[in-house]
């Protein structure tokens, strides 16, 4: 999809001779930008593992379901929904290339509609939540219900919704944000057919994967620090204390070997902490271009193996992987509730399995919540799951 008017007006940033050739190829790149999908995430190794089964068997898994690639001539464009207040006072924004027809609420440039949507998100010190969201998981009660409802009966996150952008990724999803929560974004994504059932790995599916990358560079560029989180991460604790001061790029883990720094971590591209600094918007621009040396393989992957490349310590970005002890999963639960901040449904096959377990956790979550703080600090209850979304002892492959 082309943005072009957001392009032009972000200023490019220089690394002054720092950048490789490869990299600088990404300042013209800009045009393809600014619509990703996050589809329903799992771990890395699942996702492999997906991948293989799919073809075999696609009943069952929400992102072999919800999408498929279609012809690039059959752009994706949607609107707010005619009624939705006019752009003025609306906190919502939606990114779609201007229609030749002049229309109130497109009067507005792409980048002033996402500058107002972040602004209105924004801490005081310029940090946003940022979400994707897609028509499956926006049904309701399906995932944001559950995904919502965790900040509100989490300790301490209900008013970290003030500061939660979704991101829309298609109509549904996008009316659904509106009914709902203050701050919706639509973005939408040219050439991919959002009605259509097979999508995972597709080449739309990567397409979307990596204008996710790209997306998030941006809003690096305006200046905005973001907690990027998949919505199938539920809400427990602010995590805001629990980041690492000097980290630049904070990232949780499928499986984490017990040092922030060590580069073996796995990380999980569904959360992480970004501050905007010249190098992280670098870092992205390094991420985003060396997608061209793996082709095929989606931001995760080549994440992992970016990670070890000389040019992050050349860029100067702090990585830093977080503890699952803090940031957990079903891969990889946060054992200790009087500790945790998120869990995340990774290592899960299945929209129906996800959406149970992350029921039963809620579940456990109220129940710990409802004890007195003398037990609660002395017998924290275990969870009660991953139950059918017990495929753990498959992710060592
Ligand atoms: C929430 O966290 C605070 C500070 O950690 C703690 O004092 C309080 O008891 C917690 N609230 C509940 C309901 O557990
Ligand atoms: C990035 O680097 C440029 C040029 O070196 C500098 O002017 C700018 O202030 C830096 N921006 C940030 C956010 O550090
Ligand atoms: C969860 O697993 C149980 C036991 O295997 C099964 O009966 C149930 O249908 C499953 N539920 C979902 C939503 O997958």
């Amino acid at each position: 999809m082309s943005h072009r008017e957001l392009d032009k007006s972000i200023p490019p940033i220089c690394m002054s001779g720092r950048s490789r050739p490869s990299l600088r190829r990404t300042h013209h790149r800009r045009s393809q930008m600014l619509a990703f999908n996050r589809i329903p995430p799992a771990s890395a190794v699942i996702r492999r593992l997906l991948t293989a089964l799919l073809f075999a068997a696609a009943v069952g898994f929400p992102c072999a379901i919800i999408y498929h690639a279609a012809s690039p001539k059959t752009p994706l464009i949607f609107s707010p929904p005619s009624g939705s207040p006019p752009v003025g006072q609306d906190p919502t924004v939606r990114l779609a290339p201007e229609p030749p027809e002049v229309d109130e609420s497109d009067s507005d440039s792409e980048e002033v509609k996402l500058e107002r949507a972040l602004r209105g998100a924004a801490m005081e010190d310029k940090t946003v939540i940022l979400t994707t969201l897609n028509a499956a998981w926006a049904s309701p009660d399906s995932m944001i219900d559950l995904f919502l409802e965790s900040f509100l009966i989490g300790n301490g996150t209900r008013n970290l919704l003030d500061h939660l952008v979704i991101v829309a990724l298609d109509e549904k999803a996008y009316a659904r944000c509106l009914s709902m929560h203050p701050h919706c974004l639509a973005l939408k994504t040219e050439g991919v057919d959002f009605e259509g059932e097979k999508f995972f790995m597709t080449p739309g599916y990567l397409k979307m994967m990596w204008r996710r990358i790209d997306f998030l560079r941006i809003v690096l560029e305006m200046g905005y620090n973001f907690i990027f989180t998949d919505s199938d991460i539920m809400w427990f604790r602010n995590p805001l204390p629990y980041f690492y001061p000097d980290g630049d790029f904070q990232i949780a883990c499928d499986k984490f070997l017990g040092s922030p720094v060590d580069l073996q971590n796995l990380p999980n591209g569904g959360f992480n902490y970004v501050k905007s600094n010249n190098r992280t918007i670098e870092f992205y621009k390094f991420w985003y271009s060396s997608r061209e040396r793996h082709p095929g393989s989606h931001d995760q992957d080549v994440l992992n193996r970016i990670k070890y490349d000389p040019y992050i310590g050349e860029i100067g970005v702090q990585l830093r992987f977080l503890s699952t002890a803090y940031f957990g999963g079903f891969c990889e639960p946060s054992r200790d509730l009087n500790k945790v901040c998120t869990m995340h449904a990774n290592c899960c096959l299945g929209l129906e399995s996800k959406l149970h377990d992350l029921r039963i956790m809620l579940d456990d979550w109220r129940n710990y919540m409802s004890l007195p703080p003398s037990v609660k600090k002395s017998h924290p209850p275990p969870w009660r799951v991953p139950q059918n979304c017990s495929i753990g002892s498959l992710q060592q492959h």
